[in-house]
């Protein structure tokens, strides 16, 4: 028998692993592989990939689903094994990234909105029988000036919950990803508007879920942590994001979405860390809080690795240290120290 939406969705936030983002679209990793000297061909990709999917340490204890792109979920390892059954093998669930990206919001400059409803059902239908079981949205909403607006909170919530309802009509867990971006332009973006707009988006996203007859107990939501705007000219400590970041889960997301697993959008990989571990270790949570990290997971390894097959072991152990650091955040019992100490 097929496993159950619930199952799956509980198996992704099983207790101290979290999810790998590895489904960087063609021209996101390109850019990765620009910073470190690397052409990005469909073997460079695959390499890269093949190194993340291969460590072993890291896959089987501490990372429960990996997010795939269009390109990798078709690909093969270097012995012919499809890369999706590596993962599998590694007692981790394949995911795949179905949203065709953020375009330009119709006569709403500065705004975006994602793309991606067309055909999906048949596509949904073919990524299942590549082995994916879960799926990812992600809808970005800027700040800065008189923006969001509701025009743009309110188009990028409903095309997530048609895209979650089309997911589980599926058989397919989804990640519902509506982004509030940390690196817009505006002075007026400190912690507090980034809590007013996450507010404002969620329950909007949740109303949405809710009259697309989305089932919370079969999905997972991926947010982004209150954080001050990068360019605010403010900063927050580790305790004040902790618990705005749940003061506003707690007021928008009803407890029977099994998990929340943040993205780490822009936050350097310590700070990623710190804000997980904080929110695990100082509150009384009704959904299991874990990591979904892309670039907070990658960018030591991408570093290690520089593109060279000599550099895997290395690229693997950075991974390792990693997925290791954010495992003990989502238990909540991570420590600054640990970082020196695996060092
Ligand atoms: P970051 O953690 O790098 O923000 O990426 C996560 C992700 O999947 C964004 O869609």
């Amino acid at each position: 028998m097929s496993e159950s939406l619930e199952d799956i969705a509980n198996r992704m936030v099983v207790e101290g692993k979290g999810i790998l983002a590895a489904d960087e679209s063609s021209g996101t990793i390109k850019k990765r592989f620009d910073s470190i000297g690397v052409e990005s061909t469909e073997e460079s990709r695959r390499n890269y990939r093949e190194m993340l999917f291969r460590a072993d340490d890291a896959m089987r204890n501490y990372i429960s689903g990996v997010i795939l792109y269009d390109e990798t979920l078709r690909q093969s390892a270097r012995d012919g094994t499809p890369l999706a059954e590596l993962i599998a093998a590694a007692g981790a669930v394949p995911g795949i990234k179905v949203d065709a990206g953020a375009k330009p919001l119709a006569l709403a400059p500065g705004e975006q909105i994602t793309e991606g409803l067309d055909g999906l059902r048949e596509r949904l239908k073919n990524y299942y029988g590549l082995g994916a079981r879960f799926a990812k949205w992600r809808a970005v909403i800027a700040i800065g000036g008189d923006r969001p607006s509701w025009n743009c909170i309110q188009a990028n919530a409903q095309a997530l919950a048609r895209y979650a309802a089309l997911c589980q009509e599926n058989g397919i867990v989804p990640i519902v990803e509506p982004e509030v971006l940390m690196d817009g332009p505006d002075s007026v973006h400190d912690i507090d508007r980034c809590y007013e707009v996450t507010e404002w988006t969620l329950n909007t996203v949740f109303d949405q879920l809710y009259d697309a007859n989305v089932a919370l107990e079969g999905m997972i939501l991926k947010p982004n942590m209150v954080v001050p705007g990068q360019k605010s000219g403010t900063s927050a400590s580790v305790e004040e994001v902790a618990a705005k970041t749940v003061r506003v889960l707690k007021s928008t997301v009803p407890p029977a979405v099994p998990g929340i697993a943040f993205l780490s959008g822009g936050q350097s990989d310590e700070e990623a860390t710190a804000h997980l571990a904080a929110m695990n270790a100082m509150f009384d949570l009704p959904w299991k809080l874990t990591f979904s990290y892309g670039r907070a997971l990658q960018a030591a390894a991408l570093k290690a690795w520089g593109g060279k097959v000599e550099n895997e072991k290395a690229g693997q152990s950075a991974f390792a240290h990693r997925a290791r650091m954010n495992s003990l955040a989502a238990l909540g019992s991570w420590k600054p120290e640990m970082e020196r100490e695996a060092a």
